[in-house]
């Protein structure tokens, strides 16, 4: 069966992660895919993990407690556009889920502005066959706007450097998420 856009974002990072690598999860949440990518790099990994929620931290904190994967994991209680003051330029992948945590606050979202700062500046730091991934949820007021935003973004990506997928079901209702996955072939001139 066809992967769901949650599911395939997992397939996308584990072609690519291997022991070792730099990566990061920029909203973090529960720390589902903060976990999982931690599983991928392995304890001579890192991953940095962002949110600007606490109760984001302590659910992820306790979920790498549990599961052992704390090592290799900085957690940072900050906005993701903020980012690249943690990274050199040897950044293997970054995971995005847009939109709120189900489980907490749905008026705190994700907003256009500072998501693209983030890509950019993970854009930046990526290294050649890296890959940004967004699972972008939209259901939600302001959820279109982003869309959007993020599309006509990602749509102006130079073809010369980065080939841009997008993973959708377009017949189901409620818009369901979908994905974006960004690679970086070369590096600038
Ligand atoms: C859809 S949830 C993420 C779900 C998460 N991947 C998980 O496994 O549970 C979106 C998260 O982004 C966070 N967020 C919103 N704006 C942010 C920002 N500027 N930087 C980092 N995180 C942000 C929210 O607090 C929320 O926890």
């Amino acid at each position: 069966m066809l992967e769901t856009a949650l599911r395939y974002s997992h397939t996308l990072l584990k072609e690519i992660v291997t022991t070792g690598d730099v990566v990061v999860d920029a909203t973090m949440g529960n720390g589902n895919d903060t976990a999982y990518l931690a599983s991928l790099v392995g304890s001579s990994g890192q991953v940095h993990a962002f949110d600007i929620q606490q109760s984001a931290l302590d659910a992820t904190k306790e979920r790498l407690e549990r599961e052992q994967l704390t090592k290799q994991v900085t957690l940072h209680l900050e906005g993701h556009e903020k980012v690249g003051n943690y990274l050199q330029h040897n950044l293997k992948t970054a995971i995005f889920n847009l939109g709120y945590l189900p489980t907490g606050d749905k008026s705190i979202i994700t907003l256009p502005k500072t998501t693209l700062l983030a890509i950019e500046s993970l854009l930046e730091h990526l290294l050649p066959k890296g890959r940004i991934i967004l699972v972008v949820y939209y259901g939600h007021e302001g959820g279109e706007i982003e869309k959007n935003a993020i599309s006509d973004y990602v749509q102006g990506l130079s073809q010369e450097l980065f080939s841009v997928l997008q993973y959708q079901f377009i017949n189901q209702k409620n818009q369901p998420p979908f994905l974006f996955c960004i690679e970086k072939k070369k590096l600038k001139d």
